[in-house]
């Protein structure tokens, strides 16, 4: 079937099969490069990554532990140049040392975990005629963030009571970012990136005396004791008990502008404190601009913040500082969803209702507008630092996990990947409904979000599942209709990209089929629409991460090779990508036809 004119433009390969390879697998007739890994250097005078004598001087000139979100942004000046941004977002130490003691880790570990997190910034450069990509140590350009570098608080909760600890009386001025998940890539050409996981590097929750404080913590997951990695021993600031506040600090979206390495990142309050995925931006008719957002937990709420001021084009200074302000003022908003379908025939099992979709409406609840709350007992302030409060109070949906939430540029709808929900329909948790349609929801699903008048400063919209995932043979999954007997197997979708063509794709994390994590695409329009295609499959334990389409070429991100139970870096699961009796290392990757043509053409 290959090369029949009826296919979709940009799909057109064959399918991986499910595989538990320690390799990566691609389609025949593409070949693989690995383009950056842990450890190797970002800024010019790195030292040479050596596993068994790491130091935190190293690690924070060489590219981070974990990297998740990878974002492409073209360099001014001639083609085939780009900034790549790359999230760090968690460390693993059992796997970054041998002989990990969790119970007493060295300052130096730690010091090292706090230089492996934040961003990495390089130029990486395409050899035209061989398709090859290259990083370039680039010693204007090339960049870390660290657990250690200092972000500037912007927007209406900056210089909060709930921001301003001993070391930072403004609230303004905050050190360095961590469990950066998702991202997007601003049209000002900056990353934007989201703070997801915060809890889990604090610790003594329950040292905390005042109840309003101990509440929001607990809203927020923050752990009582002593935290997993035992920060706080070496810096006051992880211990709760002593600065309650310095969890405020963390939740946010980032924002950083690699064309300028001297600019200081930001954080953005006018888009929320939560678990933040990521953020994706579009230019709405009008020239506001808007920011899409999902808050990944179980039950939490998909956001979008609609921007004052109008977005300025062109690629002069002026417009670009113009643009990078518009973040700071606007609207917040949470997604309320209702379905078209009797509650009756939304039972829980993933069964079709009788209108043949999970399908429906809903609208966009205002939060806030800059010094403005619409949440009654919530003052502006709590609403931005404490917004998942906000959405609990003014009945926003309880959603199964919104991780990648992103608005396609060609046809103005926003796709929100849905990742699972272990606790859907269990007692005392939500019941399903039509957008989350199945109790103890394994596989997660893909809901298509569509604006009143495509208008994405709207507050009323269309919804519908796009897919249901799972194995095709199983009676509760759905492939928009598509004939499921032609469709890869699917599970647990968490980041989304799109092509020229606007297929979707979509990378997945934690495949509760049984076999390796990958990367698929999905033509959203078209006889097409719904045939999931499997484009490669990443390394055993790894997660698919940070899906970048570009014509000749895809980057993922391979995150946590040979994180599977039982092992460690005295017993690697995994020897990729250097083979032999290696330890595993996460890394990006780039896939390119071997005739060096158009990807999926
Ligand atoms: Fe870091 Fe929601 O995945
Ligand atoms: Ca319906
Ligand atoms: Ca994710
Ligand atoms: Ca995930």
């Amino acid at each position: 079937t290959k090369g029949h004119g009826r296919w979709s433009p940009g799909v057109n390969f064959d399918p991986v099969a499910p595989n538990t390879e320690d390799a990566m697998v691609v389609p025949d007739g593409y070949q693989h490069q690995v383009l950056i890994r842990w450890g190797d250097p970002v800024l010019p005078d790195a030292p040479k990554f050596d596993f068994d004598n790491q130091t935190a001087a190293a690690q924070a000139k060489q590219f981070g532990f974990n990297n998740d979100f990878c974002g492409l942004v073209p360099m001014p000046g001639p083609p085939d140049r780009w900034f790549m941004v790359n999230n760090h977002e968690y460390t693993s130490e059992k796997y970054m040392f041998r002989g990990w003691d969790k119970e007493n880790p060295t300052e130096e570990q730690a010091r090292i975990a706090w230089a492996a997190h934040g961003l990495s910034v390089v130029v990486v450069e395409r050899d035209r005629r061989s398709g090859r990509l290259e990083v370039k140590l680039d010693p204007h350009y090339n960049r870390r963030i660290t657990l250690l570098t200092e972000f500037e608080v912007r927007g209406p909760a900056a210089g909060s009571r709930f921001l301003k600890t001993a070391a930072d009386p403004t609230g303004t001025v905050v050190l360095g970012t961590q469990n950066n998940c998702a991202g997007g890539v601003t049209p000002w050409g900056t990353i934007l990136s989201g703070e997801e996981n915060i809890h889990q590097y604090f610790a003594n929750a329950d040292k905390v005396a005042d109840p309003d404080t101990k509440a929001r913590l607990e809203r927020y997951g923050f752990p009582e004791g002593a935290s997993t990695r035992k920060w706080e021993r070496f810096d006051k600031r992880w211990d709760l008990g002593q600065e309650p506040n310095e969890a405020n600090r963390f939740g946010w979206v980032v924002e950083i502008d690699p064309h300028d390495p001297n600019a200081r990142p930001v954080k953005h309050t006018a888009l929320g404190r939560f678990k933040h995925e990521g953020a994706n931006v579009i230019i709405a008719h009008d020239g506001r601009v808007v920011a899409y957002m999902g808050d990944d937990e179980r039950f939490e709420y998909m956001y979008k913040f609609v921007s004052d001021g109008r977005f300025r084009p062109g690629s002069s200074r002026r417009a670009r500082e113009h643009n990078k302000l518009l973040l700071d003022s606007g609207t917040l908003y949470v997604a309320k969803l209702s379905g078209d379908s009797p509650e009756r025939e939304i039972d829980g099992s993933g069964k079709l209702p009788s209108d043949g979709e999970f399908d429906g409406r809903g609208e966009w609840i205002p939060l806030a507008h800059n010094d403005k709350s619409f949440v009654p007992g919530m003052t502006a302030e709590e609403v931005y630092v404490f917004t998942r409060f906000a959405a609990d109070k003014v009945g926003a949906t309880k959603m199964d996990r919104p991780e990648d939430v992103e608005p396609s540029l060609r046809n103005r709808r926003m796709y929100a990947a849905l990742t699972n929900n272990s606790r859907r329909g269990a007692a005392g948790y939500a019941p399903a409904d039509e957008a989350n349609p199945r109790n103890s929801n394994k596989h997660g699903q893909v809901l298509e979000l569509e604006e009143r008048w495509s208008d994405n400063t709207a507050t009323r919209f269309s919804w519908r599942l796009l897919l249901v995932c799972g194995d095709p043979k199983s009676p509760d999954t759905y492939f928009a209709g598509y004939d499921k007997s032609q469709v890869s197997p699917i599970s647990c979708p968490d980041n989304v990209a799109f092509d020229r063509w606007n297929n979707l794709w979509i990378s997945t994390d934690g495949n509760a089929l049984g076999s390796n994590d990958g990367l698929f695409a999905v033509p959203l329009a078209g006889w097409e629409r719904g045939h999931v295609k499997q484009f490669l499959t990443v390394p055993l334990g790894a997660e698919t991460c940070g899906p970048v389409i570009q014509d000749r070429f895809v980057l993922v991100s391979v995150q946590h090779p040979g994180e599977v139970d039982g092992h460690s870096a005295d017993n690697p699961a995994s020897h990729w990508p250097d083979g032999g009796d290696s330890q595993p290392r996460p890394a990006v990757v780039a896939v390119r036809r071997k005739d060096n043509g158009l990807i999926g053409y």
